[in-house]
């Protein structure tokens, strides 16, 4: 998989769009390979991200997300960061050692009362008074993209991890799920300035968007293969009613499990979500996530008054188990398949948070 070329891929992909009895059994193989390779590197561990939607303001117009600035009719909102803290210290007396912060491009977040706005800076304020109260903890943001400068402050202020998905690394494709104003030459630069900076970075792609095309994901898989994140985020793409996207089907579960397992074989030591969009179109897709290949899973720590308005799709899950209040429950979820929570920082295992110097 390793050296493979574009044509290659393209085959590959092709070949697992399909429904035919060989795609299916070859479609079980990646599975097979993909579990061995996650059981080499992390044994049946899985990881747990507290995940905290901290705001859903966005400037951004992407033309499949529920949270894009022309939806009107989204309830926005914003945590405090005293609400923010209070997500952290519930996730940390549960076990969590890794809290996400993730929230749209909101400039005003954090804005004091006179409009100025103070975004980049409240985040760094925070960031330090989560590392200060609970140093044995990572935060991983993920706000979008922004000027290296800021990326740069955030890190100083101690933040060990970013994601941002690349959403698909075919500019044409790119054109088409985003508004003008948005290029796939930018959101490719952060990543680089992410890495460049001694973030653990976090790409990936929704499967099923409108023009998807095995073309264009072999130019995923092989982007993915040339920047080496240490973590990437794939789902299904799930229509959401206020958008231009509503009309459109929702993505394909096998399809989507088969690129988790195309992505664990690519990059063994990567950490890969079973998404909340996969267990939201399928009841049983968290587990199909785990057995295809996936190693982390990130309920959801918002106060649930937030939770409902972060709403990036139709039907989006945030109980039982894609919530904390349901950590029991996920715990004998994953139980039942073989694996267990792992309540550990989880790294990258060829990443030392300190290792990096700026
Ligand atoms: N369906 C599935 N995933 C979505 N995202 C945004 N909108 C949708 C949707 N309609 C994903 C994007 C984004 C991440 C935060 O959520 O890939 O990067």
């Amino acid at each position: 998989m390793n050296g493979m070329n574009r044509y290659e891929w393209i085959q590959l992909l092709e070949m697992l769009t399909k429904t035919e009895p060989e795609s299916t059994s070859f479609r079980a193989d990646l599975a097979a390979r993909a579990r061995e390779i996650a059981r080499a590197h992390f044994g049946n561990r899985i990881f747990v991200r507290g995940l905290i939607e901290f705001t859903n303001y966005c400037r951004n117009d992407c033309y499949y997300c529920g949270l894009r600035a022309s939806n009107h009719c989204a309830a926005r909102y914003r945590l405090t960061p005293e609400a923010v803290l209070a997500c952290c210290r519930e996730g940390h007396a549960l076990g969590l050692r890794t809290f996400v912060l993730q929230g749209g491009e909101d400039s005003g977040w954090g804005t004091d009362a006179g409009g100025i706005a103070l975004s980049d800076k409240a985040l760094c304020q925070l960031v330090e008074r989560i590392k200060a109260e609970f140093p044995d903890c990572a935060v991983t943001l993920s706000v979008g993209e922004r000027p290296r400068e800021t990326y740069r402050a955030w890190r100083e202020a101690g933040a060990d991890r970013y994601l941002l998905r690349h959403e698909t690394a075919d500019p044409a494709h790119y054109a088409r799920l985003h508004p003008r104003s948005m290029r796939w030459e930018h959101r490719k630069q952060c990543l680089w300035d992410l890495k460049d900076l001694g973030y653990q970075v976090g790409a990936g792609f929704m499967v099923g968007t409108p023009g998807q095309t095995a073309e264009t994901l072999a130019k995923d898989f092989l982007f993915l293969k040339e920047l080496e994140p240490e973590m990437v985020g794939i789902g299904p793409f799930v229509p959401h009613h206020d958008t231009p996207f509503r009309r459109y089907p929702t993505g394909p579960v096998d399809l989507t499990t088969a690129c988790l397992s195309l992505t664990r074989i690519m990059l063994p030591k990567v950490l890969l979500p079973a998404t909340t969009a996969l267990s939201t179109i399928d009841a049983d897709g968290r587990e199909r996530g785990i057995l295809a290949g996936a190693n982390v899973v990130m309920p959801n720590l918002s106060p649930p008054d937030a939770r409902e308005k972060y709403e990036l799709y139709d039907n989006k899950l945030s109980t039982s188990a894609e919530s904390v209040e349901g950590m029991n429950n996920l715990a004998s979820r994953m139980q039942r398949i073989g694996y267990r929570l792992d309540f550990g920082r989880g790294d990258h295992p060829s990443f030392r948070h300190d290792r990096k110097e700026l």
